[in-house]
């Protein structure tokens, strides 16, 4: 039997790079984290645990936590005592992302601009959370951070209980790739690959096979309305049609936290309410959470919750208008 141990309670084997994700072991089928036969939720019992972040030590004889964990373990079952802390917090397993005092500015002296500052907020495992707000208040800005893409001047953000910006350079590649499927307001499309390989990327880089990777390419590009248009250059779309290859390969390795910005900003009404409703029916469900950040109130309705920004603050919280 494998050491398994929770990834927000062995923060020390991964820096030490000693952990990966259970599912790059292809041990799946270890279903909660044990460690000897106990169940470590019944051991840890950290708040922000999730079990859905199980990991496997590699060598716990090199991971002086997980050594002393055990070594704790062991002498409380020696001596009869269960190892037991209570339950996890209930609504902290259900919270996605929290953000916490997170401030991001550019330039220095008076060129200066804040434009996210001291936000506060959390996104749960479950719903779709819309944030709105006029040109320049700090929306693109705050959905950079949140994904592990641009690193906050102060504040934190928690990603599944895992504070992302303490990760290593890999750690947050990883956490970007397996974690999050984001969907920029330019698209960002690799011109010299065609829409179906721009779509396969992400199963790529997850070192699925090349043929595999671009079927399953070419079964999200229907979904998004681009049946047959799988070889062809991003320049030969349209916008509306860019942003749809887009959102298939933010969707195509079905992330955990999948991130919008934008998304129907060049779609006509029906085709972007069409490819909204699609992520709200197919795309969410109690273990993924989505952001998006638009200016489209004909997609008002999907909302679960709506998050006002102004001047890169947070300025009120509306219940979605289903
Ligand atoms: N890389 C950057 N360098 C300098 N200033 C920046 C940079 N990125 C954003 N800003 C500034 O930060 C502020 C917020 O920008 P951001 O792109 O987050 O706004 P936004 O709400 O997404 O706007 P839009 O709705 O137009 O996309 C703006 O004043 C912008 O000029
Ligand atoms: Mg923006």
């Amino acid at each position: 039997m494998p050491t398994v141990v929770a990834a927000d309670a062995c923060r020390h084997a991964r820096r030490q790079r000693l952990c990966v994700p259970i599912e790059e072991q292809g041990t799946s089928e270890i279903r909660g984290p044990v460690i000897d036969d106990t169940p470590l939720m019944q051991i840890n019992g950290v708040g922000s645990f999730s079990d859905t972040m199980v990991t496997h030590v590699r060598n716990a004889k090199r991971c002086p936590l997980a050594r002393k964990r055990q070594r704790r373990i062991r002498g409380l079952i020696r001596r009869g005592q269960r190892p037991w802390v209570p339950e996890m917090n209930e609504q902290a397993k259900h919270e996605a992302i929290v953000a916490t005092g997170l401030t991001k500015w550019f330039g220095d002296g008076s060129t200066r601009t804040t434009a996210v500052n001291s936000v506060d907020f959390v996104a749960h495992f479950g719903e779709i959370l819309f944030i709105v707000g006029p040109s320049g208040s700090g929306k693109t800005t705050l959905l950079s951070m949140i994904s592990g893409i641009l690193r906050p001047n102060a504040g934190t953000v928690s990603v599944n209980g895992d504070d992302i910006w303490t990760l290593n350079d890999d750690q947050l590649a990883d956490f970007r790739l397996n974690t999050i499927g984001f969907v920029f307001q330019d698209y960002h499309l690799f011109p010299r690959l065609t829409s179906a390989e721009n779509v396969a990327i992400p199963l790529i880089l997850k070192h699925r096979d090349w043929k595999e990777s671009i079927t399953a390419a070419g079964k999200y590009l229907e979904v998004v309305g681009l049946k047959n248009r799988g070889e062809i250059l991003p320049v030969k779309l349209s916008g509306g049609e860019q942003q749809r290859v887009a959102i298939a390969r933010a969707i195509v390795g079905g992330p955990q936290i999948l991130i919008l910005d934008e998304p129907t900003a060049s779609l006509d009404g029906d085709t972007g309410r069409m490819i909204i409703a699609f992520v709200k029916e197919k795309i969410l469900d109690q273990n993924r959470c989505i952001v998006i950040v638009t200016h489209d109130a004909r997609i008002n309705e999907y909302a679960d919750r709506i998050i006002h920004m102004e001047d890169g603050r947070i300025t009120g919280l509306d219940k979605g208008t289903e």
